[in-house]
């Protein structure tokens, strides 16, 4: 790690989310980190962490249902379906080449369209890391004041 990244490392902000236990046993939790809205998700043994607002038109990913495609683990969002992974924040989408016969569906990638940070667990206590790399990042634009506001609301 250059002397750069030391300084940036040190100076993102890390945020107490619960104990271990009780984010397992809950499996997700919203909370409000500095200026963000984050879902932390505890699934198949794994901690994910991602803004909570769809990057499509600002769903509640925190209702979205968790499920694979082509190998790689995803939130649903449940407004209009669409597939985030939840380790990268791709937005996943399945295409067909017209050319090739018989039609087929492969999965393709969007990019990073939903921030995710870093979940971090130490003494059974968890904690989240915000990933402030520059942006944008689609998800970002829900993160606003207007719709963190009216979030726990609904
Ligand atoms: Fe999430 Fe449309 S708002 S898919």
């Amino acid at each position: 790690m250059s002397s750069d990244e030391d300084v940036a490392a040190a100076s993102r902000q890390t945020y107490f989310i619960g104990k271990k236990e009780n984010i397992v046993q809950s499996r997700r939790v919203v909370k409000s980190v500095g200026v963000r809205d984050v879902l932390v998700i505890y699934h198949q043994g794994d901690f994910y962490a991602i803004d909570v607002r769809c990057y499509h038109s600002g769903g509640p990913l925190h209702q979205g249902d968790i499920e694979d495609f082509d190998g790689r683990t995803c939130i649903v969002c449940p407004w209009h379906k669409y597939k985030i992974t939840l380790a990268e924040g791709e937005g996943l989408y399945q295409a067909v080449d017209p050319s090739v016969k018989p039609l087929k569906p492969t999965w393709c990638s969007k990019g990073i369209k939903q921030r995710v940070h870093t979940v971090t667990v130490s003494n059974e206590d968890v904690f989240l890391t915000l990933n402030d790399s520059p942006g944008p990042i689609d998800s970002d634009y829900y993160q606003t004041e207007k719709y963190r506001t009216n979030f726990f609301k609904e």
